[in-house]
């Protein structure tokens, strides 16, 4: 990509339509903002949130995610995506984890990579076109680009023979290239041909126990060695990227339930590291976040006091915390350290830690650290450096001496499609979904017979308007049908709440799209299925059982 067609960094992403009214914020944001600004408003959704990768994926109120398990609004950095995808911008991105380096890569026109996995246990429908889409949208921002068949994972925890899941790896596969993968750019596997991949969860293994397993996913003394495998193969799936080619930031598109997964990719991540990297005040460790924080602000308030000349020292710092702060765990921690560094001057460093470094990497980083530095046992000090260029230099220096130098894997995630039925979308209830294989007609039959948001009476309809926010039907049209489309989404929404729209017609227009895009579809199935041999990816296995 040319830095012509990139948009500037100031764009304003909507702009066409954020000058106009009200009334499109309410369009593209309601329904995250009804679900975000009162779970109270879902009954069930109570006790409803479970993260469980291999549960049945419902959630019924997705602000409990940010606040139980720290997923970020992907709202708030909306504006920094240069060129943001339809998904973005109409929220069904909902959240995310660490997204900004991604972002900030794309914008800066530095190397970023996009990944996910599919598991082959059925047919890929309609929910799986907005994993595809994101990935294929990645790879047009000028992301490396990956996806994987997750066989390893569907036979020992859906327990799939190999027939069954070269079938489906098939399907995955032809439609992600009909919707736009590029294989020639981009990077497709399978588990369990990708030797890289599962030399790379054996390692990462290591830094994983069975209680830690056990605790994250529920397992216990009953779960087969090949489903905890095939966690270690997911772990090492996120990080591929980054061995395959250079350490990147890497965004994972999954839906809200692959979070545990990409929160412990994330521990390992660092886990295997050879260097960290932390900001610090004094020589001495602290024990948390919190503790470090307070030292932070006593060396904000202390730093004026004194002239130039004279050094803040630990025990003003000990002074001035027990005559600010409350006392509790952590100011006792702090103060007992601060008093026992007596008169060292307090001042703000970045501190490498030496994680698992070999000797050499550790003699080479303290080499390469510049300006003034302090060397410990099993740490460097450095006063002339942001914490920025300590990751970089860390990195590079780990990189060159046989490290894996990851960058902490970020994630994205989709709010899930709801059932053309009412209730969740599932595989195994064939009228709630769309397969990318139905037919055509069947796709129009579905449509045609989906629950929707309307009134009882058509009169009702005109009067009060439809339930657009709790209609399948819009939200075919706002997921999938409208595409980029944004004046359109817009138009049957407005149309819809106004009243001005009956369902009976906007079925029927939304099962004539639909029938058009499976057409569609399956045509770019079938030219690429010609073309599938030259692909560099195996879809005949012969593994037994
Ligand atoms: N566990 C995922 C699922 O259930 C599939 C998967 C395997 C995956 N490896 C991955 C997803 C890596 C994202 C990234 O669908
Ligand atoms: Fe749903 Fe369309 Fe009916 Fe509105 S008019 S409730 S969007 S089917």
């Amino acid at each position: 990509m040319t830095d012509d067609d990139r948009p500037s960094e100031t764009e304003e992403p909507l702009t066409d339509v954020a000058d106009e009214t009200e009334g499109d914020w309410e369009w593209r944001r309601s329904e995250s903002a009804r679900l975000l600004s009162d779970g109270g408003t879902d009954a069930a959704g109570a006790d409803d949130v479970a993260l469980d990768p291999w549960g049945s994926s419902t959630v019924s109120d997705y602000r409990k995610l940010f606040e139980q398990f720290g997923i970020e609004e992907f709202d708030e950095l909306l504006d920094g995506v240069p060129n943001p995808h339809y998904l973005m911008r109409r929220g069904v991105i909902f959240g995310h984890r660490d997204y900004r380096p991604v972002a900030r890569a794309m914008r800066d026109d530095e190397p970023f990579a996009a990944l996910s996995g599919f598991m082959p246990t059925g047919d890929p429908h309609i929910g799986h076109k907005l994993v595809f889409d994101e990935i294929i949208w990645h790879q047009q921002q000028g992301g490396d680009a990956y996806a994987l068949i997750a066989d390893l994972e569907a036979h020992s925890a859906r327990g799939l023979t190999w027939d069954e899941i070269d079938e489906h790896a098939r399907n995955y596969v032809l439609s992600l290239l009909a919707l736009g993968f590029d294989p020639e750019d981009g990077t497709l596997y399978r588990q369990s041909d990708n030797r890289e991949v599962q030399d790379l969860a054996f390692e990462l293994g290591i830094e994983a126990n069975f209680s830690e397993l056990g605790s994250i996913y529920g397992f216990d003394g009953e779960t087969d060695v090949s489903h905890m495998q095939s966690v270690v193969t997911q772990m090492a799936d996120i990080l591929y990227p980054q061995v395959a080619d250079e350490p990147k930031p890497t965004v994972i598109p999954v839906g809200p339930d692959q979070d545990p997964h990409v929160r412990l990719s994330r521990d390992l991540a660092a886990r295997v590291r050879y260097f960290g990297v932390t900001k610090a005040y004094a020589s001495f460790e602290v024990a948390s976040e919190a503790e470090r924080d307070l030292l932070a602000a006593a060396w904000a308030a202390l730093e004026d006091e004194v002239g130039a000349e004279e050094p803040v020292r630990c025990e003003d710092a000990a002074d001035w915390i027990e005559s600010e702060i409350e006392p509790d765990e952590t100011r006792h921690s702090a103060v007992e350290k601060l008093r026992s560094a007596g008169k060292e001057p307090l001042r703000p460093r970045v501190r490498f830690l030496d994680r698992n470094a070999t000797e050499e990497a550790f003699e080479a980083l303290i080499e390469a650290v510049d300006g003034e530095k302090r060397v410990y046992d099993e740490h460097i000090d450095a006063f002339d450096m942001d914490r920025a260029e300590a990751e970089a230099l860390s990195r590079e220096v780990e990189v060159d001496h046989g490290g894996y130098g990851f960058l902490p894997p970020s994630s994205i995630y989709h709010r899930f499609m709801t059932g053309l039925t009412g209730g969740k979308m599932s595989s195994s209830i064939p009228a709630s979904h769309i397969s990318l294989l139905d037919d055509p007609e069947d796709g129009y039959d579905k449509v045609r017979s989906a629950t929707t948001g309307g009134r009882e009476t058509a009169e009702k309809q005109r009067e009060l308007g439809g339930e657009a926010d709790e209609c399948p039907v819009y939200e075919l049209y706002a997921y999938l049908l409208s595409g980029d489309d944004d004046e359109f989404a817009k138009e049957v929404y407005e149309e819809c709440v106004g009243g001005e729209r009956l369902c009976g017609g906007c079925k029927e227009q939304a099962a004539e799209l639909m029938r058009e895009f499976l057409d569609d579809h399956q045509e770019k199935r079938e030219e690429w299925a010609d073309k599938l041999d030259e692909l560099d990816i195996d879809l005949d296995s012969d593994r037994k059982r």
